[in-house]
């Protein structure tokens, strides 16, 4: 059963950029099969990992609806969505990717977000690491597509705004009674973890920890150039590396 990283946080903190290179991270080790999770509809973690036109879940459905005459008759509609997804899903050096992408109409995010949470409750054996990039907004926590999280990543700027976003997903996470096992704040862009000292004690988090602000990073962004090349030195690169022994001191 793997180890489930959910990473949230309101957009634009850095969740997507985390995700990334924690994927990035434990493919290198070669500590076991990783499964990187986009579940953003506005989904761009294949981008930030190099890997154009992976094909999403929303994809599938939506050719399986114009063409129910693909659906084998013995297999049901589900199960062949299941079966195609497990197929065609993207397959990179160390790790695979599974997106959710962006439903075509209103009313269908609901079914994306069904399909997802059973094919990831499928995956969840085959993999060592499972490394998910949320979205912005709680639904995945409200929908309870995240049903098992070995260890949550909120990631916060050093906003008031971006801090009091993270004290609400922590508690909502309480509320919804979501066995997130180990919790961990990321003060990312090299914001202060002084700040979030009132949220460690209130939610009781395992680490707040500073990442730092790395402009190669800003930069690629900006030009479209993926992660994956960022080199072995660069700031970010250390600082995933350093997250990744606070999270798995053993490892
Ligand atoms: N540590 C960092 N240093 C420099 N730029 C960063 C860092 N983390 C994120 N960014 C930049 O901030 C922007 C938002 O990051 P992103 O990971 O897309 O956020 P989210 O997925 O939470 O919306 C991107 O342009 C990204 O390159
Ligand atoms: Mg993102």
């Amino acid at each position: 059963m793997a180890d489930v990283i959910v990473i949230a946080g309101k957009g634009g903190t850095g969740k997507t950029t985390l995700a990334a290179l924690l994927t990035l991270e434990l493919a290198k080790k070669d500590a076991g099969a990783v499964l990187a999770v986009d579940a953003d509809p506005n989904s761009n973690l294949s981008d930030a990992l190099g890997l154009q036109n992976a094909v999403t879940i929303a994809d599938i459905v939506d050719e399986i609806s114009k063409h129910p005459d693909t659906v084998p008759p013995h297999m049901g509609k589900e199960a062949f969505i299941e079966y195609r997804i497990h197929r065609e899903m993207t397959e990179s050096e160390g790790f695979d990717l599974l997106v959710m992408g962006r439903p075509e109409g209103p009313g269908c995010y609901c079914y994306i977000n069904n399909v997802l949470r059973n094919c990831m409750a499928k995956l969840i054996a085959d993999y060592r690491y499972v490394v998910i990039d949320n979205e912005a907004g709680l639904e995945h926590f409200s929908r309870k597509t995240t049903r098992v999280c070995s260890e949550l990543i909120v990631v916060s700027d050093g906003t008031q705004v971006g801090v009091r976003s993270a004290g609400r997903i922590f508690e909502l996470v309480e509320e919804m009674d979501i066995a997130a096992e180990r919790r961990f704040l990321v003060m990312n862009k090299s914001a202060g973890v002084d700040q979030a000292a009132a949220l460690k004690r209130e939610f009781r988090l395992q680490g707040v920890f500073a990442f730092p602000l790395d402009v190669t990073v800003a930069d690629f962004s900006a030009k479209g150039v993926p992660l994956s090349q960022l080199p072995q030195d660069s700031g970010a690169r250390q600082g995933i590396t350093k997250v990744g022994e606070q999270i798995w001191p053993k490892n």
